[in-house]
């Protein structure tokens, strides 16, 4: 399997209380982003400008596979079971005319159908190595893509991770709520080690098609680009090689659990002056309250 055609396969233990919290995480995200690198301007340009540099590779293309692949794809596997239409791995069976029929109804689907796509199709779907052919074409396809884009750059994807360079689409910085190469936020878990712990595939489709509702939230909207996901793989890539402790000092004291342990400690040496000065808060309330209620008694 190619670097960039798998899905991300994961299992997540956590329950349900997590995600509501982070729901509400997600809604604070775009101010974290913001605030991620304070005094750092984001750079306007976006890291994908020297994508449009790169040359465009063109090797020959398989035209049956292609035309399959972009007007058949969405309904059809070859040999990978029932989409909305019928797996066509039987297809390479049928008598040649039940084939050029079948095609022949979906026009109904993609428009009309000329004679030689018409002919070239039926070829395809009675050639035994059509599902072959589609993974050839779909690995030529990404190869294409990945040619077109600039190499990864770790320092590029530190920017983008941190905030310090904007994503394209405008999406939250990933330090917002991961921590990375010793910073970032504790609302999701710390991708110190992800490279190492998912691999470079499954983080790569994390980034430019994230599965968790927190970030699907964000980045269906504004997700980030091809370009950028391997950009900020790469930083992960090398970060991973000599990873921060999770446990870390620091990234307790910037947790909810550090705060409330430092409002402990804090409250145990002076809780007394604490109490005194609510109980001035509160009496200065309640003073103001009354007021406000012997005004709103005379008026
Ligand atoms: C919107 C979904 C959709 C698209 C797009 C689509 N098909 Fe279909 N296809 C179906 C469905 C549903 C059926 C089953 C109903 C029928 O045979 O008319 C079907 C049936 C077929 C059959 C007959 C299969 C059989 O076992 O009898 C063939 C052959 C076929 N499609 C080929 C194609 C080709 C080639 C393309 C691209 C040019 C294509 N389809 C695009 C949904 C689709
Ligand atoms: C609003 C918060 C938020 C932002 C911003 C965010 N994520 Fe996530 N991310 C999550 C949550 C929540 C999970 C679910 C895992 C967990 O429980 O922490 C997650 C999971 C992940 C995972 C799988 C974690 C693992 O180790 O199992 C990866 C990889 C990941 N995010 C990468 C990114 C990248 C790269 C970015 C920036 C493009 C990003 N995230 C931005 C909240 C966020």
């Amino acid at each position: 399997m190619s670097y960039f055609s798998g899905k991300a396969q994961f299992r997540w233990g956590r329950g349900g209380a997590f995600m509501a919290c982070c729901v509400g995480a997600g809604l604070f995200a775009p101010w974290v982003s913001a605030q991620a690198v304070p005094g750092a301007p984001a750079e306007s340009t976006p890291a994908t400008a020297a994508a449009e540099a790169a040359p465009e590779a063109a090797p020959p293309v398989d035209a049956a596979a292609a035309a399959y692949a972009m007007k058949c794809m969405g309904c059809h596997t070859i040999g990978g079971g029932v989409l909305s239409g019928p797996d066509l791995k039987n297809a390479a069976t049928y008598p040649r005319q039940t084939v050029l029929d079948g095609i022949k109804r979906m026009e109904k689907n993609v428009g009309t159908i000329s004679e030689e796509d018409l002919t070239m199709l039926a070829d395809f779907l009675l050639a035994p190595d059509a599902a072959a052919r589609i993974d050839a074409h779909r690995q030529q396809v990404q190869m294409r893509e990945a040619a077109s884009m600039a190499p990864p750059n770790a320092e590029l994807g530190r920017a983008l991770f941190t905030g310090r360079t904007a994503f394209a689409n405008g999406g939250a910085a990933c330090a917002a709520c991961h921590q990375a190469g010793g910073r970032g936020g504790n609302l999701a878990v710390s991708l110190e080690d992800a490279f190492t712990r998912l691999g470079a595939q499954p983080l790569q489709a994390t980034t430019e098609a994230p599965g968790f509702p927190v970030m699907r939230a964000i980045y269906t909207p504004l997700p980030v680009t091809k370009q950028e996901a391997m950009h900020v793989v790469k930083y992960l890539e090398e970060i991973s090689a000599n990873p921060v402790p999770k446990s870390s000092f620091p990234m307790h004291l910037a947790g909810i659990g550090g705060t409330a342990l430092v409002l402990v400690l804090l409250g145990k040496s002076t809780a007394k002056r604490v109490a005194g000065t609510r109980a001035r808060m509160v009496a200065d309330a309640c003073r103001r309250s009354d007021q406000g209620a012997n005004r709103r008694r005379k008026n």
